[in-house]
């Protein structure tokens, strides 16, 4: 596949051979896939796990129905779920099971983590992000910064205004790991070195990245992060998010929503708040149960397979995708926006087109499900659990299509 030549010669039964020898093939049958729809959109929301729908069916059915509230600390001890499934997500992020919360959106929890590393950095007043991050992102840094009469600061991160920015008044570099757009993955370790040289908090928000390509949070010597589980996690629509924060900020750091969840003591309903001691001091309120019974079966699914493997086939099939359009769609206004390089991209492909809006809808129609993001832009998700080589060569065929109008 790394080769143009080969890529040339490569038929729809290459492919299907190719999904024969995939030693990820098996993992498809654990979703629940409609039958006539290629589904490309696992970037935005993730498939059904086949077990996420009996466990959420079970826990309503038999915890929920039968020991009731006995399951918050008994029982089923919903109350540990929380940190339970942090530790079950933080090999996909590089982390310690200490040091991962699954908790709250991710809108939510960027509002706490950046709240607490500015309060770590008193007497410095700006905020460094991007200003091609993902609005909501930048809708919370600039509420923080108005609350808090700081400074965002939003400068082009490859560029060389990021060094600009963080200077001695910086007190935090906010950037995402992969652009919900182009898929471009950031330099986490070189982008966290420039904050700490400057004195500053790295905070990323690993959306896009977790469960798509390797995320290492400990190793790059990040501060804090945050993301969602809906897209390549499979949790299903507005499951919980998750914080990590490093071990060694844990003492110190503190959050701004201490609900009671957060308390060190929660069922000792004191009068003062004192912070729980580890990361559990990122809670808010009270989990919603049935959403982690979905997502809990969801992260099981990552237990048994091989973590090298999915990333992997997750870089050939963008590989392919990239490859297969340029071969055999010969449309001057269509534009690939993301990197060619597996290793600078995310798992989903993206182009502009002057239509873009309407080939998606053409798309829906023939079977394709795919997004649309403003401006004229159209994103393919490429999700490796559940994905087939041969699905992007048949959705390639369907592009071209609806580009034939
Ligand atoms: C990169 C990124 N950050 C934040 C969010 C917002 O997440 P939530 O709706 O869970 O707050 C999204 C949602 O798609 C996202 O892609």
């Amino acid at each position: 596949l790394e080769a143009t030549e080969e890529v040339t010669q490569l038929t729809r039964d290459d492919l299907c051979a190719l999904d024969a020898s995939d030693p990820i093939a098996a993992v498809r049958g654990e979703f629940v896939l409609p039958a006539g729809l290629l589904y490309l959109d696992g970037n935005s929301l993730g498939a059904l796990p086949r077990a996420a729908l009996d466990r959420v069916i079970a826990v309503t059915r038999d915890e929920w129905g039968q020991d009731l509230i006995r399951n918050w600390r008994g029982g089923a001890r919903w109350w540990d779920r929380p940190s339970e499934l942090g530790a079950r997500l933080a090999p996909l992020l590089g982390a310690r099971p200490d040091e991962v919360i699954v908790c709250d959106s991710t809108s939510i929890n960027l509002f706490k983590v950046i709240t607490a590393a500015l309060a770590m950095r008193p007497g410095r007043r700006a905020i460094v992000s991007d200003p091609n991050s993902f609005p909501s992102d930048l809708y919370i840094l600039e509420s923080v910064a108005d609350m808090l009469g700081h400074e965002l600061r939003l400068v082009d991160c490859r560029g060389p205004g990021l060094d600009a920015a963080l200077d001695g008044d910086a007190a935090a570099l906010v950037l995402s790991h992969v652009d919900y757009v182009t898929a471009e993955v950031e330099d986490m370790a070189g982008a966290t070195l420039k904050a700490h040289e400057a004195g500053a908090l790295a905070v990323w928000d690993v959306s896009h990245s977790v469960g798509a390509i390797p995320v290492n949070l400990g190793a790059t010597d990040v501060d804090l992060a945050v993301g969602c589980t809906y897209k390549y996690l499979n949790g299903g629509p507005g499951s919980p998010a998750f914080v990590f924060a490093a071990q060694r900020l844990q003492a110190e750091v503190r959050q701004p929503l201490s609900g009671w969840n957060a308390h060190a003591r929660p069922f000792s309903f004191e009068r003062d708040f004192v912070a729980a001691p580890g990361v559990e001091r990122f809670r808010t309120g009270t989990p919603p149960m049935l959403a982690y019974a979905a997502l809990e079966a969801a992260l099981e699914i990552w237990g048994g397979v091989d973590l090298a493997a999915v990333f992997e086939k997750g870089g050939r099939l963008g590989d392919l995708f990239l490859e297969l359009v340029e071969q055999r769609l010969a449309d001057p206004d269509l534009r690939a926006l993301s990197p060619r390089e597996a290793k600078r991209r995310g798992s989903h492909v993206a182009y502009r087109h002057p239509r873009a809006r309407e080939l998606i809808a053409d798309l829906d129609a023939l079977g394709v499900l795919a997004d649309y993001r403003e401006a004229g832009v159209m994103r393919f998700g490429l999700a490796p659990l559940y994905l087939r080589y041969v699905d992007v060569w048949d959705a390639v065929g369907l592009l071209g299509q609806a580009l034939a109008g």
